[in-house]
């Protein structure tokens, strides 16, 4: 083995929030404002190579990233993973990531997560870093890639003087082997704002965020404990009230931050419709207009076959969906070349 140069290729998954990360308690460190809580998407995942070489003496390291086959400019989330491994290595090393994922980049599906949490755990196998480091550095990159570096049900705990922030899985995938995901791709004409400038927004002006940061404990609690006695109705009105609570925070900044279209908001009301007997689905929705729904093995062909009948399916440009995607849990990251 050529020990100048390194060579892993792994895989991690994106996540989805049950209650969701928004707000920064430091820029610097990467540290959000509330405890969030999440579930790794099985059939999607970020196929990450990393190669490593040692850069001789007096040479300036060069760091390249691609991604699907297209070499992108380093921003200072790159420039600062790559930096802080540097920093903790006893020579120079520069690397080179190429990924690519089995999901559109550009469809607002968490690609930041995946990626970043990939890049981590290669960098973190590569040069034997601890948790903590891996975590740091998948952080650094992503805030909410953070999660994806770990399986099942994943919370990223804010931390405090005493403890740094951290991230705990509570329960593997297998857990849960009933629970399903449908993730619904919404047609979005609008760019949306990014999450790094809707959150400082929303931190700087919006007053609800206070009462949503306040509530956040008890709905982090309510979500170990149903995903625990696998209380679907409880974990999906939770669910819901929370990614309806994160878009009130949204719309509450000021100038008002929205990212659910006329889409979004009729799959919710579809959701509650097929909802009106018992709980059998929840909805919860990111920085975007896409949707994932949570529902059970037993809900799930009636739920799609509602979603087909109600909405035009395809990529043609009056379509309201672009795809539907059914889902397991999925794990943490792995190691496959
Ligand atoms: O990790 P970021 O900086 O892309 O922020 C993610 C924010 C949300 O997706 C809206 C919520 C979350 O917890 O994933």
């Amino acid at each position: 083995m050529d020990e100048n140069e390194i060579r892993i290729t792994v895989e991690a998954h994106p996540n989805i929030a049950l209650i969701k990360y928004w707000g920064k308690k430091s820029e610097t460190e990467m540290t959000p404002l509330n405890d969030s809580i999440s579930l790794a998407i099985d059939i999607f995942h970020a196929k990450t190579t990393l190669t490593a070489r040692r850069v001789e003496e007096g040479e300036e390291s060069v760091d390249t990233v691609s991604i699907n086959g297209r070499e992108i400019t380093l921003n200072t989330r790159f420039n600062r993973v790559f930096k802080s491994v540097r920093d903790r290595l006893d020579s120079s090393w520069s690397f080179s990531i190429s990924s690519s994922t089995n999901f559109p980049v550009a469809a607002g599906l968490a690609s930041s997560a995946a990626g970043f949490a990939a890049i981590a755990f290669a960098l973190g196998k590569a040069f034997d870093l601890s948790q903590t480091d891996i975590e740091r550095l998948a952080r650094y990159g992503s805030g909410s890639a953070s999660r994806s570096g770990l399986p099942g049900l994943v919370q990223w705990k804010k931390g405090d003087e005493k403890e740094e922030s951290s991230v705990l899985s509570h329960f593997p995938s297998s857990h849960w082997p009933d629970l399903r995901l449908v993730i619904l791709v919404v047609k979005d004409e609008e760019k949306s704002i990014s999450s790094k400038e809707g959150m400082e927004r929303t931190a700087r002006t919006s007053e609800l965020l206070q009462d949503r940061i306040r509530r956040n404990p008890a709905r982090i609690q309510g979500i170990i404990d149903s995903f625990a006695s696998r209380d679907f109705s409880t974990l999906a009105e939770l669910t819901m009230r929370d990614s309806n609570e994160f878009h009130a925070v949204c719309l509450d900044s000021y100038p008002p931050i929205q990212y659910l279209n006329t889409t979004s908001w009729s799959i919710i009301n579809l959701v509650h419709s097929f909802n009106k007997e018992s709980v059998r689905a929840a909805y919860t929705f990111d920085a975007g207009p896409n949707a994932c729904i949570f529902t059970l093995k037993e809900y799930m062909d009636e739920f799609v076959s509602l979603v087909h009948s109600s909405f035009s399916i395809g990529d043609s440009i009056e379509k309201e969906l672009r795809s539907v995607h059914i889902s397991t849990l999925g794990d943490g990251p792995k190691v496959v070349e």
